[in-house]
């Protein structure tokens, strides 16, 4: 009886992983930057990983393909049963291809616990809506037509004091039948610090509606930014200091007569004033980030918000 021989699969030197690895890296970037990148990325590196798989698995599916000899096919056949008598469990799963097998299976397990919660948590938040709850900011009968009222409230009132955010809000009147306003945002262009109003505020006539403040502006030539001295006109546009475009604004909806904030968004300037006012929307990107222009170009895309 001739000892058994026992030969460890070893896989040649192959590309599929190179191929795999850069598919992976397209579908991460993808999902940052679009669907359709994201869905390629994704093909190359599943078509990737089944040849890498495949190559890996060649040796073994050959050790137990019967060779078709030129005797015809009697002789194969004779061959096969040959080999099936004599095969025996050792022979299927050998000790090295099991400690192989083993060894990948629990090297994939293990990376799948540390990997998989930490790039939920990388990637996850990205396609949350965050921050895009909608805020009853009080009736319409306090926002004065043609003045900017100070509005503040809490964005996460089981948050606190610390989800605390400012608008400034003006009602332009009516607009083909409906209410129409500008509703600001006051983080700064910049660098994100809060822009204050250029004028003074009519404290007499504060207004507390749950957790919303309500602060009317006496009269105001546009806002400032105490950090780097940037300013915006009464529209939002920069017109000095370092900031790269006008200040974000939030969209707005009337529900049973109370004005609601709803999301976000950034403008690259503003044509004209108040309801008249063409606003250059683009979605929202982060303090000191063009949003037009081929400036615009040397930032990273915006993540679906
Ligand atoms: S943060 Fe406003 S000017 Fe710099």
């Amino acid at each position: 009886m001739q000892p058994q021989e026992d030969h460890p699969h070893v896989p040649g030197p192959s590309l599929w992983p190179v191929g795999f690895a850069v598919g992976v890296v397209v579908f991460m970037v993808g999902l940052i930057i679009s669907w359709a990148i994201a869905g390629a990325g994704a093909i190359v590196a599943l078509a990737f990983a089944f040849l890498w798989v495949r190559d890996l698995t060649a040796g073994t599916e050959l050790a137990h393909t019967p060779e078709v000899a030129a005797e015809g096919p009697t002789a194969a056949a004779d061959e096969d049963d040959a080999a099936l008598e004599d095969e025996s469990p050792d022979d299927a799963y050998s000790r090295s291809k099991f400690l192989e097998v083993s060894t990948l299976g629990l090297g994939a397990v293990i990376g799948g616990i540390v990997t998989v919660p930490a790039l939920g948590f990388m990637i996850a938040p990205s396609f949350l809506k965050q921050g895009t709850k909608d805020h009853d900011i009080g009736p319409l009968s306090d926002y004065p037509e043609g003045k900017y009222v100070v509005a503040t409230y809490m964005s996460d009132v089981t948050q606190g004091e610390v989800s605390r955010r400012t608008a400034y809000v003006r009602y332009n009147g009516p607009l083909d039948g409906q209410p129409s306003f500008t509703v600001i945002s006051n983080h700064c262009a910049h660098l994100g610090c809060p822009v204050q109003p250029n004028g003074p505020l009519e404290e007499s006539q504060k207004k507390q509606i749950g957790d919303v403040t309500l602060i009317p502006t006496i009269s105001i030539a546009g806002f400032g930014c105490p950090c780097h001295g940037g300013q915006y006109d009464t529209e939002g546009n920069r017109t000095s200091g370092p900031p790269v475009r006008a200040l974000d604004r939030y969209s707005f909806s009337i529900r049973n007569g109370h004005l609601h904030l709803g999301h976000a968004f950034s403008v690259s300037h503003v044509d004209g004033v108040g309801s008249s006012a063409k606003i250059h929307k683009w979605t929202q990107a982060f303090p000191g980030e063009p949003v037009s222009g081929l400036e615009s170009w040397l930032y990273p895309i915006q993540p679906p918000h």
